[in-house]
């Protein structure tokens, strides 16, 4: 479905992304791990557009993602739900989530999606009224996740969503990305620095470091990983 082909990616001068490839199959749960600034929301910037790379080729489906303008790729499918939310603080929960049903598929679903996210993220239902900004950093999160299924997504791109939540919220979050696989068939590009828990998560793993994709393999595979053991899962 995604097909990252020797990307390399920065900003003016400065270089991070060098030569990463990734692929993820429809249905697929992939976890991007790694340590901070190995380059991992600079892989999704340059997914969702908001940078160009300087060399390699990014396919979605058939289509050449780099021809496509950055603001037409939500209407592709793709929906970045992105590093620390970056919710809209003066709007209500619900016209946040309207805000995510901008989409041609998010229009026409809007009413079975909603459902949907209020079942799968019950906290939202009961929070409709409230302002984003005045939401807990949990609540924001499941807000910024729902806010990204109201646009009917066929992949949804997911940075961090457990950053700086209590262990138990992040786990509520993870959780309910399995349900939310499971009941959509939606596939799933997470990028995560709660490696042991991304990798529970997900099947499939890529370990990105400095730039470069330095492992790859199934979700099991990686846990059994020496390095991977050593360097992330504190074994
Ligand atoms: N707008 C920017 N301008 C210049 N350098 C940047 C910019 N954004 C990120 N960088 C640099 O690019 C490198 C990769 O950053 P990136 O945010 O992609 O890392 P990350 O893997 O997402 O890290 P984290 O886990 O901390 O979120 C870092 O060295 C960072 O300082
Ligand atoms: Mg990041």
């Amino acid at each position: 479905m995604l097909r990252i082909e020797g990307l390399s990616a920065g900003y003016s001068s400065k270089p991070v992304l060098n030569g990463v490839s990734i692929n993820v199959e429809a249905g697929q749960f992939v976890a991007i791990v790694g340590p901070n600034g190995a380059g991992k929301t600079t892989l999704f910037k340059t997914i969702s557009g908001i940078l160009r790379p300087s060399a390699g080729r990014i396919t979605f489906g058939d289509i050449d993602l780099l021809a496509v303008p950055p603001a037409r790729r939500p209407h592709l499918g793709i929906a970045h739900v992105p590093e620390g939310r970056q919710v809209f603080p003066s709007l209500t929960v619900m016209e946040n989530l309207e805000m995510g049903a901008m989409t041609e598929a998010g229009q026409r679903g809007w009413k079975q999606n909603i459902e949907r996210i209020f079942e799968w993220l019950p906290v939202l239902a009961e929070r409709r009224g409230q302002f984003a900004g005045t939401l807990s950093g949990g609540q924001q999160q499941m807000l910024a996740i729902g806010r990204g299924l109201a646009s009917s997504p066929k992949l949804l791109m997911l940075d961090e969503p457990s950053m700086g939540l209590a262990p138990s919220t992040a786990d509520f979050i993870f959780e309910q990305l399995i349900q939310i696989r499971r009941q959509s068939g939606l596939t799933i590009l997470l990028v995560e620095q709660r490696v042991a828990e991304a990798l529970e998560t997900a099947d499939h793993g890529y370990v990105l470091e400095a730039g470069r994709v330095v492992l790859e393999g199934n979700n099991e595979t990686l846990r059994a990983d020496d390095r991977v053991r050593k360097a992330y899962l504190g074994m």
